[in-house]
């Protein structure tokens, strides 16, 4: 099977990047990582991608006067690159028109929250202050909303009575690492068919060879 070729965005750690460097390597994923963008110079996902000696692109969101502008730019390098798939990893920009007309039905996103309930900014602490007993993470196809977008694959963890954002954080990431190749895996093999708000996974083609 071809490799899907993978744009991840990210502003951050990178801890869900690494998982997919790692699920990569290991071809527990049948996909490469063709570039990693960041608006973020100092972001941990570009040390990450270069010790990976995967391309890496800067690209400043301050050093545009125009949203449109650095939305243009990053497309630009997106398609240059040859990506199929745009995996966001943490990108703290709205993905706006730009992005989905250029990538149609092709953008993904994380969410540490069981979207619909806690999406935006700060939702470890949303869900501890509501007093949610569960919480845990989604993954979604982006549309032009904040994290509406239609549902791929979700894993639920317990909140706990002593938790912190921080506690519940990391107990939510260990879930992302792995819901977040897994649904990767599913759109590389043709497996994701969006109907409305639905996702329907497809059964596995046996005679998948290639995409
Ligand atoms: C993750 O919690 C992800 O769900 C959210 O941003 C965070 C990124 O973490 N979208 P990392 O940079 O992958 O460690």
């Amino acid at each position: 099977m071809k490799k899907l070729r993978l744009g991840v965005l990210a502003s951050g750690g990178g801890t869900n990047l690494q998982s997919l460097i790692d699920c990569c390597a290991d071809n527990s994923l049948t996909a490469e990582i063709a570039i990693v963008i960041s608006n973020n110079p100092d972001a941990g996902a570009l040390s990450r991608a270069e010790n990976a000696e995967i391309k890496t692109c800067c690209i400043n969101h301050r050093d545009f006067d125009k949203r449109a502008a650095f939305d243009n730019r990053v497309v630009q390098q997106l398609q240059e690159s040859g990506v199929e798939l745009v995996v966001l990893a943490g990108f703290m920009r709205i993905i706006g028109p730009i992005f989905l007309e250029a990538f149609p039905q092709q953008i993904i996103n994380i969410h540490p929250a069981l979207l619909p309930a806690f999406p935006g900014l700060h939702v470890q602490q949303q869900a501890i202050d509501y007093g949610a007993r569960f919480s845990g993470c989604t993954v979604h196809f982006v549309d032009n909303g904040v994290d509406t977008g239609p549902i791929i694959l979700q894993a639920v963890v317990p909140v706990l009575e002593e938790d912190r954002a921080d506690d519940l954080a990391a107990r939510i990431l260990i879930e992302e690492h792995k819901i977040y190749p897994q649904a990767i895996q599913l759109f590389a093999e043709g497996r994701l068919q969006i109907e409305g708000r639905q996702v329907h996974i497809l059964p596995t083609d046996p005679n998948l060879g290639s995409r």
